[in-house]
């Protein structure tokens, strides 16, 4: 098992490039089985998720190869299987978003129920019954689900939670219903526009992404296309959090202000000096972090849930206190012992924690729960006196190309030990 050693107190200096988008990869690695052809993918971070994605394809039926580092050519046109076995299911926790794009292309689906994770319960009721909305019959007894659709239809379907993962799986699945689908109460993450870009450039007629209401105008041919995946947002916010955690002057490339403000503006508030160019992002910040006002999880364009634990590390050692609210999944405090351990003063109650910041941090061996809660042990790291041993570290592949050689390359001291 590997792990990450890490030795605090070096100010960050340095630049680095940000990987594509994870959430952004996943769907739209689901969405090549809409194409009877040939897709090119350029700025595809190589993540565990990604390998689980294209084992999938490759049960499928279909034949996935890296070009050069980061560009995946997929070809769908071999697609002989409709079924997903239990055990590639359970390797990916979004494993749920290739049932639209099955049902599209094939007319039936079988996959297992993806289950819960490290954050809790992950039902996919929404995704279901917009499904049956458009037509699917499914049988869902036994932890299997076995979807049939020789014909769906599209209609308006509305949601009644913004849900990322629905609003991605009733968009592939519109793609191949007759008709005009309108999906109301739709997630607005940038990660729904860039699904909506690729789909586009295969020829699909969908607009709206971005907004609460995504329409898509279905029973298109689809052809193949090169696509460039948009930068990970979460990834920039973990080393402007790094930045803001060790102190320093860092720039980013790739990253993208506009997908990522909730963040810099809390950062900004904390007392970093962040300013967004041609290149990217460029992160200056000296001296002791400020409290922020409270934080709560929200939706896009709300606080993303997936950068709590980052900018809560960023701030165990802030003057006065700052309040957190997790309102986005059940057990997404699972960081905040592991915090505990290197020094850090924080109260959970709930959905509500709290962190008093502290003069000093020191190393200890910390264990990743889960994906960003690893992420944010290694940003607390970077701020203890002496050495953190970060254990468990396959959560942070799941999201993270290579977090040690970004750190490094901004001026860290971490290395990847125990392969
Ligand atoms: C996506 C992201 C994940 C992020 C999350 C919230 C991907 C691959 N993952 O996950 O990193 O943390 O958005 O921004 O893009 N829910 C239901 N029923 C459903 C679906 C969801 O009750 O059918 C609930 C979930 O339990 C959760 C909330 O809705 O509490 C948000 O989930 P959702 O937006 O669907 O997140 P994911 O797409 O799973």
């Amino acid at each position: 098992m590997s792990h990450f050693v890490i030795r605090g107190g070096n100010r960050l200096e340095g630049e680095a490039g940000i990987q594509g988008a994870k959430n952004s990869v996943l769907p739209i690695l689901a969405a090549t089985l809409l194409t009877a052809d040939q897709v090119e993918l350029r700025g595809c971070p190589r993540l565990r998720d990604v390998d689980a994605s294209i084992r999938i394809l490759e049960g499928l039926g279909c034949t996935a190869r890296w070009e050069e580092e980061n560009t995946l050519t997929v070809d769908a046109r071999g697609l002989s299987g409709c079924a997903v076995p239990e055990a590639l299911m359970r390797e990916m926790r979004s494993s749920a978003i290739f049932l639209g794009a099955i049902l599209a292309r094939c007319g039936q689906a079988e996959l297992s129920y993806p289950g819960g994770c490290e954050l809790g319960p992950r039902p996919i009721d929404l995704h279901l019954s917009g499904l049956r909305d458009l037509g699917a019959e499914i049988d869902d007894a036994g932890g299997v689900l076995h979807c049939k659709a020789p014909r769906l239809q599209g209609r308006e379907i509305v949601l009644s939670f913004p849900s990322v993962g629905a609003t991605e799986n009733l968009m592939l699945a519109a793609c191949g219903a007759s008709g005009v689908t309108t999906i109301a109460g739709a997630a607005q993450e940038p990660e729904i526009v860039d699904l909506q870009r690729f789909l586009t450039a295969c020829g699909a007629r969908v607009s709206g992404a971005g907004t609460s209401t995504v329409s898509v105008e279905g029973g298109r041919p689809l052809h193949g296309c090169t696509y460039m995946i948009m930068p990970d947002r979460i990834v920039a916010a973990t080393y402007l959090c790094a930045a803001a955690s060790a102190g320093g002057e860092i720039v980013l490339r790739r990253a993208r202000e506009e997908h990522l403000s909730t963040v810099t503006a809390a950062l900004r508030e904390a007392g970093c000096s962040i300013r967004s160019g041609e290149e990217g992002l460029a992160c200056v910040c000296r001296g002791r972090l400020k409290a922020v006002r409270p934080v709560r999880t929200a939706p896009y364009p709300g606080f993303p849930t997936d950068a709590q634990a980052i900018l809560m590390a960023a701030l165990l050692k802030c003057r006065g206190a700052a309040v957190f609210e997790e309102n986005m999944f059940s057990s997404r405090y699972r960081h905040v012992d592991e915090l505990g351990r290197m020094g850090a003063d924080i109260r959970v109650s709930g959905r509500t924690a709290v962190v008093t910041g502290v003069e000093h941090l020191h190393g200890a061996p910390v264990r990743c729960t889960d994906l960003r809660g690893g992420a944010a042990l290694c940003v607390a790291a970077l701020a203890a006196e002496g050495e953190t041993e970060v254990s468990e570290t396959g959560h942070i592949d799941r999201g993270y190309e290579d977090i040690a050689r970004d750190l490094r390359a901004l001026g860290a001291e971490i290395v990847r030990a125990g392969d």
